[in-house]
């Protein structure tokens, strides 16, 4: 065998056991911290491949680190801005996603967000943990419909689809933005293509899907959430920096826009002193958007394989750089 890989979080058994198949393997112990940076850098010295997440940083001084052996990195997530793709590619290092995988997870997710944000679920329920239920009353807590509303979805991709799909059960209408056309999704939910600005002054509600990169970086910004009607919801569980989080806080708290439901921010963990935490009208979520158990143990497995598949010489089944 011979081979090292490195794993820089603990992972589920069961993909750990496919490693071990063509590999020895070194997971970095700590449950729930991310390896510090110095720590990786000195890890990954002569590994033959790296299992990373998105909470690691993986550019040339990493690969560079690893030295010449280092033949791929697998990315336990669908989204690969944590890496250097251009970086791999000039050193020969395959790169690895988990498409497909997490999209009706992902999906169910924006939805419940959606959702939650609409109907003040998440704030609802803090006023009935402190005891500030004294009556019924006709316009308590009152929220936006989501049933035959117009949403807007923003990045079709597959999770994009998985999200028409769950808006068509509601009778929604369905509008979307992308780089190209999706002529299923129109055939089959309906959906219909505008550019982003009329998009955003029609949808009830705007969900943001696109990956990151440089062309999304702020794409929805002061600007883009000036054009969004006054009751609607933006729904975030793509990255953080595809929205301007400070042009968001404003927009939230000077009710621009009725209220939002983020998985995703520019810094994460979300720093308890963030202006978002003060905002009643955002429901808050710590990136769980593919946290389900079957799902993320899928991710990890499907990465394993990956990295399994390269070793062996044979291509993996989810490059994203060859
Ligand atoms: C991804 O896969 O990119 C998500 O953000 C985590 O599942």
């Amino acid at each position: 065998m011979g081979y090292r890989v490195y794993v820089t979080r603990k992972l589920p058994e069961a993909a750990l056991s496919i490693l071990r198949t063509a590999a020895d393997v070194t997971v970095y112990p700590e449950e729930d911290e991310p390896v510090p940076r110095a720590r990786l850098l000195a890890d990954v010295a002569g590994t033959d491949a790296i299992v990373s997440l998105l909470t690691d940083r993986m550019d040339a001084e990493v690969m560079d680190a690893a030295g010449p052996n280092l033949k791929v990195i697998a990315n336990v997530a669908v989204g690969y801005d944590n890496i250097d793709v251009a970086a791999a590619a000039a050193r020969g290092i395959t790169v690895t996603n988990t498409p497909g995988v997490l999209t009706e997870t992902t999906a169910d997710l924006a939805f419940a967000l959606l959702l939650a944000a609409a109907r003040r679920l998440t704030e609802a329920e803090r006023y009935l943990r402190a005891g500030r239920w004294r009556t019924w009353s006709p316009m308590l807590l009152t929220g936006q419909d989501v049933y035959g509303a117009t949403l807007g979805i923003v990045g079709m991709g597959r999770i994009g689809e998985a999200v028409a799909k769950r808006a068509s059960g509601f009778d929604m209408r369905i509008l979307y933005t992308s780089r190209s056309r999706h002529p299923e999704a129109e055939t089959r939910y309906g959906c219909v293509y505008r550019p982003l600005d009329a998009l955003l002054a029609e949808a009830d509600f705007v969900v943001v899907l696109t990956p990151l990169t440089p062309e999304t970086r702020g794409l929805i910004g002061r600007r883009e959430l000036a054009l969004m009607k006054q009751s609607a919801v933006l729904v975030n569980v793509a990255r953080g920096p595809v929205v301007d989080e400070t042009a968001l806080v404003e927009a939230l708290a000077s009710r621009r826009i009725f209220a939002a439901g983020l998985d995703v921010y520019h810094q994460e963990p979300l720093p308890m002193d963030h202006p978002l935490l003060q905002l009643d009208n955002a429901v808050l979520l710590p990136h769980i958007g593919s946290a389900s158990i079957r799902t993320r143990t899928r991710m990890a497995e499907m990465a394993a394989a990956d990295v399994v598949a390269v070793l062996r010489g044979e291509e993996p089944a989810h490059p994203v750089v060859r």
